[in-house]
């Protein structure tokens, strides 16, 4: 799995480092290796309609409904080995030993390795598992990346039809459960000597881009009290965005990108774009949090003579895991002699669309010193089997609930 995970990281658009987005040519390299590896595990695999690896495993007849695993291909910028991948390899080596054994369950197997978790190149999260849950917005098509390329020119290079993804939807009849397995991306396994642990739930999510409107001019010209710069009041921005959510214990909120334009040393800021990523394990909280903020954000560009404008890229409600898939995870666990220990995910997931379709299920995998979205991002081998075994014993072992 280290090996395939490695086998992964070299396709990237960085030499040396890891970046791999959305339909892009590192991405099509990675689908290849993961088509590849699912045949070799004894799947049937595919690409479907908006780009994801699907590979399936028949149940003791073919055509029943089926348990779905996996997790993400794409990848943030300079980003670690194992966010997404291990979730992937690690679903396609338990079919493998299925296979092996010539062992069919009652119920078939979809290993999915989803082409769009991170939504880093249209600023749009989650497009994979969205077009799997039947729930893909067709607007984000016109969504264009930071090289004016719009999604649906990039699929149709890619060989996509934009106008089949609705093809990519599974019916929840044909699905029992998502469950994922994913390193866990934070320290708290590790604080506690522990390789694995139970997910609760995914915690909710609201992004913007933000642009900022003022007005370029010359850096030696200009007296202070005349300037419209676009750059100072997004400084501003940045700091009430920090302050209104260091408030609250467990929410978060981040500015990860910003972009100053025309960008030179002798021009006052015209204009500057940037991103902002609210959490929260507490829906209503979050949600206040994002008013208040949009609000102050006005308020500080009325007050510096700018113009604001706020798009709202992304909302995810909390995403809870089903209490019976909990328990199921949570007993293969204690079946491999291990203290089961449940944690809530600061970090989203496809999980928080595939609720929209059917129950979700997550294992954690203890990452080295909680390190993710990194290159420095690590498990152990002995992690990673542990992680695998636990996986195994829970599908061998999966007994499928109604959803309630
Ligand atoms: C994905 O990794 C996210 O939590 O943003
Ligand atoms: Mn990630
Ligand atoms: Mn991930």
């Amino acid at each position: 799995m280290l090996e395939r995970c490695a086998a992964l990281a070299c396709q990237s658009e960085l030499a040396g480092g890891l970046t791999r987005v959305f339909l892009s040519r590192e991405q099509a390299a990675a689908n290849e290796l993961v088509l590849g590896w699912m045949r070799e595990a004894g799947m049937s695999a595919k690409l479907d309609a908006i780009g994801n690896v699907v590979g399936r495993y028949e149940g003791e007849r073919p055509g029943r409904p089926a348990l779905l695993l996996g997790s993400h291909l794409d990848t943030v910028r300079d980003a670690g080995k194992y966010d997404g991948m291990l979730g992937v390899v690690s679903a396609i080596e338990c079919v493998a030993d299925l296979a092996a054994r010539g062992r069919r369950l009652s119920f078939a197997i979809e290993v999915i390795g989803f082409a769009d978790e991170e939504g880093v190149r249209f600023s749009s999260t989650l497009l994979g598992s969205r077009a799997v849950a039947g729930t893909f917005k067709c607007e984000v098509l016109d969504s264009v990346d930071a090289d004016g390329v719009s999604m649906r020119a990039a699929m149709r290079a890619s060989g996509l039809d934009p106008e089949r993804i609705a093809q990519a939807a599974h019916r929840r009849e044909d699905v029992l459960a998502y469950a994922e397995l994913h390193i866990e991306q934070g320290p708290v396994l590790e604080a506690e000597g522990l390789p694995v642990g139970v997910v609760t739930a995914i915690n909710g999510a609201t992004r913007f881009a933000i642009e900022v409107e003022g007005i370029a001019g010359h850096a030696g010209t200009v007296p202070m009290n005349l300037r419209r710069d676009a750059l100072a009041a997004a400084a501003e921005c940045v700091l009430a965005i920090e302050q209104r959510c260091a408030k609250v214990p467990e929410l978060v909120g981040t500015v990860g990108k910003l972009e100053t334009l025309p960008g030179a040393v002798n021009v006052i800021p015209g204009r500057v774009r940037f991103t902002i990523d609210i959490r929260s394990p507490r829906d209503p909280e979050r949600l206040a949090a994002v008013t208040e903020v949009v609000a102050q954000m006005e308020t500080i560009a009325k007050r510096r003579g700018v113009a604001i404008k706020v798009s709202k890229t992304h909302e995810g409600n909390v995403a809870k895991c089903a209490p019976w898939l909990q328990e199921q995870i949570g007993a293969a666990i204690a079946a491999e002699g291990i203290a089961v220990r449940k944690l809530p995910s600061g970090a989203g997931h496809d999980g928080m669309a595939m609720i929209d379709l059917c129950d979700i299920g997550m294992l954690f995998v203890r990452c080295k010193r909680g390190i993710s979205h990194n290159p420095a991002e690590a498990i152990t081998a002995e992690d990673a089997q542990t992680g695998v075994r636990v996986l195994l014993r829970f599908i061998e072992n999966f007994r499928p609930q109604a959803r309630v």
